[in-house]
């Protein structure tokens, strides 16, 4: 994903606002996360991990929530596991920081296992 960000700024910006409403909506609305996650493969730490801190906004089938950037089907094919421990440890535009949230270990497995969503 390459964000072209000085061209694509001020067309984005109610977008952003509205994505980030949807983020509130989705973390006070959802109230029951175990639903649908069956079609999640692997490991099974990462994927309780996904369902316990990422599914309200990611979707039960990664489909994402927030807009096309919250989509990980195929994040293994856009990022490394390096990039993506790093998205998760320090968050992004809308995506909040799991540094303080998660510990190493729960990020690297989840970044291990995103890496293979390809
Ligand atoms: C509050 C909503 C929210 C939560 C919770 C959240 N994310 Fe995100 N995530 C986003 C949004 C929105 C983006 C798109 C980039 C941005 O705006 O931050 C994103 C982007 C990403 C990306 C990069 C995708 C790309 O193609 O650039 C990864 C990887 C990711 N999230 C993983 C996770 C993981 C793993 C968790 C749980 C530990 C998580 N996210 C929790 C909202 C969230």
């Amino acid at each position: 994903m390459t964000k072209i960000r000085s061209t694509a700024m001020s067309r984005t910006v109610p977008w952003k606002l509205l994505a980030a409403a949807l983020a509130l909506i989705a973390l006070a609305g959802c109230g029951s996360q175990s639903k649908s996650s069956a079609s999640l493969e692997g490991s099974k730490e990462a994927i309780a991990l996904y369902n316990a801190r990422c599914i309200s906004c990611h979707a039960s089938d990664l489909s994402g929530k927030v807009g096309p950037d919250s989509d990980l089907r195929t994040v293994g094919s856009r990022m490394t596991k390096e990039a993506i421990a790093k998205q998760i440890t320090n968050g992004g535009d809308i995506m909040p920081a799991f540094a303080s949230k998660l510990s190493a270990d729960d990020i690297d497995k989840l970044a291990d296992w995103l890496s293979k969503q390809q």
